[in-house]
């Protein structure tokens, strides 16, 4: 066998344990492996390498149980007749990394695609659960197009706190403005917050946790049924050996990510997301995986594919259930099954299990139409995204079922047309300026304000972090008033539910026109014409840009500096841009030289 290319039809591992160009190399790749107990006949025995990327460890409590589960995905993988290789991913976590998980996501991307590309491995069980856990090895699998398969680790149990459910994240948004407004105390607050996270698991609310491991349920990518199984259930340690077992035959069966991963499958994605109500990171993080495995892929074709579906599934933030709930009621299967029946997704995209969407879904189970409602009764008419434009960006999104909470009950339509309606810009440059004037009197902040919120984006934080969503001044909250309109060139949870317009790209501190924004500017947004424009005249947009000096970006660690140096916009996925070029490695690129 060449050094780079693996024969057709044979497993790569054989170019490290049958290396025939040079023999001697065989010995080196071999024993080490052996050391703890690996037979050499064993290794050469022509049985795939299943690689178990592991994301679980101390520093990621959302994923932390797979560790455990990985030994049910290693005897599921024997009795498919794969031998299992486990190795740790970088750690992920959403809510304890900082200054953002999303500064890691690339990071773990390109470790994952070095492991991947770098060892000996036929296939991969890819294991998912906090947000960007889910992206990062999708990106990496499309990369490389090594055959791959999702095992999602699954939401937390239900919170509850006196009776009532505690959803994830959605418990801190709605506890600090009681909390501001001076209804509950501060030990009230900490036991809501505390009572919503009472198991092993990721976030049971729909935010980016359940969102992207039910759209890798949707591209294809996992088994069906697999991600609202909720971690501490007998069903999720079931699903990881078969998910196991069934890595072994994905390998056999050469069914590559490139081979799921097609404009059909995203297109499904795009669908159930808006079904689902999913997380405004999806975008993200759906349009960053179909460029690497090289599906062009953008949120015009979000909004053209997904903004007339219904919201069916009722979870918090959106409706009112957690990720319980949704299991019980049958899960992604249940909701594609009913979208499949209305002409909604593409039945004959292949999966991971071997079979068609539409054959998958055969056995769907049968809803609780109070979880998962049906398409005559959803819980909201419209699920997609409204992608907006104008003079302050090129791009952003906005979710439509906020539109009629956070837009048009708080102000009446103007009277030239329903759908237009005016702001005054309060302007904050990044979340500590956000907290240290927000109730600042002078700012005299009423309803009908617009915050906005700047240098939060990739290039920005660095990372782009989660603030758009802004809390309202106490005096605000006091009076009753939940949320205003925000705009901004971060991103918003996933579990909150603020009308907010974000992902604002270009961001300001590539040069996007947020930049010249200022406190007092109005602007005015036409949800009709999909406009966001600051009304000020071109002349003074270029000469305040002409005057502008863009505060110096900080780097504190070196990755911060590469980052921000190959990052691209929001609106194309935030990827590595250098990295888009690189796909499918194990075909382009064969197998890489000898270690020695
Ligand atoms: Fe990890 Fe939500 S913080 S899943
Ligand atoms: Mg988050």
């Amino acid at each position: 066998m060449s050094q780079t290319d693996a024969m057709p039809g044979q497993l790569r591992s054989r170019a490290w344990w049958d290396n025939t160009d040079n023999p001697e190399m065989t010995a080196l790749y071999l024993e080490r492996f052996l050391n703890y107990g690996l037979t050499s006949a064993e290794l050469r025995s022509g049985r795939p390498i299943i690689g178990i990327a592991q994301t679980g460890n101390d520093l990621v409590p959302c994923n932390r149980h797979h560790l455990g589960l990985a030994d049910r995905v290693k005897d599921g993988i024997r009795d498919g007749g794969g031998i299992p290789f486990e190795f740790p991913v970088h750690p992920l976590q959403e809510t304890g990394k900082r200054p953002t998980a999303a500064l890691d996501r690339n990071l773990a991307y390109l470790g994952l695609v070095e492991v991947l590309y770098g060892y000996p491995l036929d296939g991969v069980v890819l294991t998912t659960g906090c947000d960007k856990t889910t992206p990062a090895c999708l990106m990496a699998a499309a990369t490389v197009n090594l055959p791959a398969i999702v095992l999602s680790g699954g939401p937390m149990l239900n919170g509850y706190h006196n009776g009532m459910r505690t959803g994830s994240g959605l418990v801190i948004w709605q506890s600090k403005r009681l909390l501001a407004s001076g209804e509950i105390d501060y030990d009230e607050y900490m036991a809501r917050v505390t009572a919503s996270a009472p198991s092993t698991g990721h976030c049971n609310t729909m935010g980016t946790a359940l969102s992207m491991n039910s759209l890798a349920e949707a591209l294809g990518m996992s088994l069906p049924g697999c991600a609202a199984i909720p971690a501490p259930y007998a069903e999720r340690a079931q699903m990881a050996y078969d998910t196991g077992r069934r890595a072994v035959a994905v390998v056999r069966e050469d069914l590559t990510p490139r081979k799921i991963m097609t404009r059909h499958a995203f297109e499904n994605a795009i669908v159930v997301a808006s079904a689902i109500a999913a997380s405004t990171n999806a975008p993200i993080h759906v349009n960053a995986i179909a460029r690497h495995v090289g599906v062009d892929l953008s949120n015009e074709d979000w909004q053209r594919v997904g903004r007339d579906i219904p919201v069916l599934v009722n979870l918090a933030p959106a409706g009112e259930f957690l990720g319980e709930d949704f299991h019980r009621a049958g899960g992604v299967p249940t909701v594609m099954r009913s979208l499949l029946a209305a002409g909604h997704l593409h039945g004959d995209a292949v999966t991971v299990s071997g079979r068609t969407v539409a054959a998958n879904l055969e056995d769907a189970p049968t809803a609780d139409p109070a979880v998962i409602r049906p398409l005559d009764d959803p819980v909201t008419p419209r699920g997609g995204l409204l992608v907006m434009s104008g003079n302050l960006f090129d791009s952003a999104i906005m979710k439509t079922s906020v539109i009629t909470d956070g837009f048009r009950s708080r102000r009446p339509p103007s009277p030239d047309g329903s759908s237009v309606f005016e702001f005054r810009a309060i302007v904050f440059d990044g979340p500590e300026d956000y907290h240290a004037r927000i109730e600042d009197p002078e700012l005299d902040i009423d309803q009908d304000c617009m915050l906005v919120i700047r240098y939060t984006g990739p290039v920005g934080y660095p990372g782009s972090a989660e603030v758009v969503n802004m809390e309202l001044p106490a005096s605000l909250s006091r009076r009753g008033l939940t949320s205003l309109p925000a705009l901004g060139d971060g991103r918003q949870s996933g579990t909150s539910d603020a009308p907010s317009i974000l992902n604002a790209s270009p961001e300001a501190a590539v040069g996007g026109n947020l930049a010249i924004l200022r406190t007092g500017d109005r602007i005015r947004v036409d949800l009709d014409r999909a406009r966001v424009d600051v009304l000020l005249p071109d002349e003074e947009i270029s000469e305040r840009m002409a005057r502008h000096e863009p505060p110096a970006l900080e780097h504190q660690t070196p990755w911060q500096e590469i980052y921000r140096a190959t990052v691209g916009q929001l609106d194309s996925g935030g990827c590595l841009e250098l990295a888009v070029s690189y796909q499918d490695l194990v075909h382009t690129k064969g197998i890489p030289r000898d270690s020695h």
